[in-house]
């Protein structure tokens, strides 16, 4: 009689479990949505993201939108519509350029246009589309483009 009882018991342990186990099948562990970001198994995932600071990473969003057919992509001052203009646009990524130029400055030309600092009028003005915080984010991810020229030397 014991026998029989502890055998119910034992299958009846044996298919809870077994019955637990499907059901968590598919579903990840509970430490792994406790993850730790920079653990090494990300190494490969992190070095494609970005470095940018929040800031910069607004500001390159705007920029690729706005200012990259000019600009270009890198900054270079080579983007498709820069073949049109009689003056190159300005290149971002120069140092030597723009090293010469305080924030506030490089603010005053998006947002007023080049004619503000004595430029050509072939930048444009972007203060009634842009609002001072876009510019700002637009400036501090300029910044980033002489930065990422440097690197590469
Ligand atoms: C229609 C083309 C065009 C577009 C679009 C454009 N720019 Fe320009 N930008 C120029 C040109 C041309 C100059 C160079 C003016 C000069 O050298 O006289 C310039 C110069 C500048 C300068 C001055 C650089 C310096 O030497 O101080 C800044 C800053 C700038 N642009 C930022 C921007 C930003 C930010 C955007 C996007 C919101 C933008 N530009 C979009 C054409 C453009």
């Amino acid at each position: 009689m014991v026998g029989y009882w502890r055998t119910l018991l034992l299958s009846g342990v044996l298919l809870c479990s077994l019955l637990s186990a499907l059901g968590q099948t598919g579903q990840v562990s509970q430490s792994a949505l406790q993850n730790d970001w920079t653990s090494p198994e990300f190494e490969l995932p992190r070095k494609h993201l970005s470095n940018l600071t929040p800031a910069e990473q607004i500001g390159q969003d705007l920029y690729r939108h706005y200012c990259t057919i000019c600009h270009g992509m890198t900054g270079q001052g080579d983007g498709f519509n820069s073949f049109n203009l009689a003056t190159t646009p300005a290149k971002h990524a120069d140092s030597a350029r723009m090293t010469n130029r305080s924030d506030s400055q490089i603010q005053k030309v998006i947002k007023e246009g080049g004619t503000a600092l004595d430029m050509s009028p072939l930048m444009p003005p972007w203060g009634a589309v842009l609002t001072d915080r876009q510019i700002v984010a637009l400036s501090t991810y300029i910044r980033t483009l002489t930065k990422q020229e440097d690197g590469k030397k």
